[in-house]
Parts: C-alpha cells; structure tokens; sequence
C-alpha cells in the first residue's frame, strides 16, 4: 500500500497468489452498453498491469431508481457481463444501492505465479518504455459532455476503451519485462511518475512518439481539459520537467486522465524490438516506443 501499485496481491501457496482490484465512476460516455462494457476493461486492467489472469468478477451498481429507467441498467450490465465473459471471467455476484448519481464498476479477482508479478516499479536504465494505447479519453469525454465532438471521434475512444489489455499483458509476460503499470485517472505522466517515484533511476519521454487521438489536439487547444488533468499535473509539478519545445496541447494530453487506458511498460532494450513487434501483429496497432530510463536527473521525467 505504500507504493501505488495497481492492485493487492496475496500469495495463497509458494506457486500461487491472488490479484484483488476494485474500480468504479461516473458515465464517460452516452451509450449504456459501451459504459457497461468501458467499465469492466477498466476495472480488468489492474489484473492486466501486474501480468496476472482475472478469474471473477463482482458488480458494484449505484443507480438512480426513482429518476431513471431500469432498461437503462439492463443494457450498462449487459455491456459488463459481456465484456467480463470476452476476458474468460466469471461473474459471481455484486451489490447496488439506490444513489442519486449512477455508478457502476466491479471488484475483480484474478491469479498469478508469485514470482511472476509485474510491478509498476523495477524499471532498469537502458529499458525502452512502450505504450500500448492512444492518449485523449478525459478531453474526448469532456467535450463530448458539451457535444463538441464528432461521432467518428467518440466511436474511436469508445472502441479504444473496450479493448481489454489481455493480449497486451500475456505478450509482455511471453517477453519478459521488468515493469508494467496502466494509464488511468492520473494521465499518463502521473502514472509515469510512479514508475520512477522514490527509485534511483529516471525517465526520459518523447512526447513526439507518444500515440494521442489526432482530435484530442483541437479539442485540448479550445480548452475542453477535464478538471482532473490540472490536478495531475500540479501534483506532479516537481516530478515532470517539459521541454519549452513540447506544445501546450501536447503537454495537456500527457497528464489527461484516461479512463482503460493502455499499459506502460519498461523492457530492456534488446526485447523491446521484438515485444513491439509482437504486439503490432497482434493487432495492438498503435503500441509504441516513447521514451527510456535513464541513470539522471533520477527520480525525475525529463519530456523532450
Ligand atoms: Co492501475
Ligand atoms: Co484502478
């Protein structure tokens, strides 16, 4: 618990842990079932990020009866269920409570050799740092609350938040790699941040390679920045030195909160070739190479 790590594991046996995560919000989106769907990727995801198997899963429901249709919640559990079904988990059970505001989420329980957990810190200099889903989600989401973004726009994040890290997680455990956090709610320089937090090495990030959706560029530039992102990047003021080079858009989208966002891995330079490679044929198209560890500043992101 010291460390933010993203999930509790509990080793059972010599040869067995258990992964616990749990993970619930607000609607991000307009469509029931995509919401029911984003929700489970996203609470799946910490089983992902330390390279475990989820096995069950438990809905947590908030749900406004007396203001909202119940077919409303049919269709955002019906999104869950299949999405759990899709990463081979079982749902067990869950609870819902009356709430003013909807909420829906799940507490996910997964398993993992205890030798074989991936951990957000570990990262060694030299190891090449790849991301393996678009940046963007939180302004996208923002400006879709005052619909100032277009459906192809919305139907791509969407289709980006679905995606579940399952094959991006099972290749990084094929490879082998030292370290693996996902991009969530503190945006991707917050989560970076972790990786190296209280470490003796540092990070150096290319903001050029890093995949972003091309809209979020506009979008970020007329303001539409979720409340989130400015706390991400207050809290990480003293962490993160950004280039005077990098665009403001760009800096922006570093910190946006994402919501299932990809993994961030560090693996040493001569696997990162082949782990990149791996991905691309498995149709994680956009997963690339966006920056290092470095031996200095340490404890430090330097974004060029
Ligand atoms: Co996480
Ligand atoms: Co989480």
């Amino acid at each position: 618990m010291e460390r933010a790590e993203d999930a509790g594991v509990y080793k059972l046996t010599d040869d067995l842990a258990i992964i616990q995560t749990i993970d619930f919000f607000t609607p991000i989106v307009d469509d029931p079932y995509s919401f029911g769907q984003i929700a489970a990727a996203n609470a799946l995801s910490d089983v992902y990020a330390m390279g475990g198997k989820p096995l069950t899963a438990m809905n947590i429901v908030c749900f406004p009866v007396k203001t909202m249709d119940i077919s409303i919640l049919k269709k955002i559990m019906a999104g869950g269920v299949d999405k759990v079904h899709e990463a081979g988990v079982i749902l067990v059970g869950g609870h819902s409570i009356e709430d003013p505001e909807l909420k829906y989420g799940f507490s996910i329980t997964g398993t993992i050799h205890p030798t074989k957990v991936v951990l957000n810190i570990g990262a060694k200099v030299g190891d090449r740092l790849i991301l393996t889903k678009p940046l963007g989600t939180g302004i996208i989401s923002t400006a879709l609350k005052d619909k100032m973004v277009d459906e192809g726009t919305v139907t791509r994040a969407i289709k980006s938040m679905v995606t579940l890290n399952a094959k991006a997680s099972e290749l990084m455990q094929e490879v082998g790699v030292h370290a693996c956090t996902d991009v969530t709610g503190f945006g991707f320089l917050g989560h970076a941040s972790e990786m190296i937090e209280r470490t003796d090495v540092g990070m150096l990030i290319r903001s050029a390679a890093v995949p972003f959706f091309p809209e979020t560029k506009m979008l970020a530039e007329k303001g539409f920045l979720p409340g989130g992102l400015h706390r991400n990047r207050e809290f990480r003021l003293n962490m993160v030195e950004i280039a005077k080079e990098v665009p403001d858009y760009l800096a922006d989208i570093l910190f946006d909160p994402q919501t299932s966002g990809g993994l961030l891995i560090s693996v040493s330079e001569p696997k990162a070739p082949l782990l990149l490679k791996r991905m691309h044929q498995e149709g994680i198209k956009e997963a690339a190479i966006i920056g290092e560890i470095v031996a200095q500043p340490r404890g430090k992101i330097i974004v060029s």
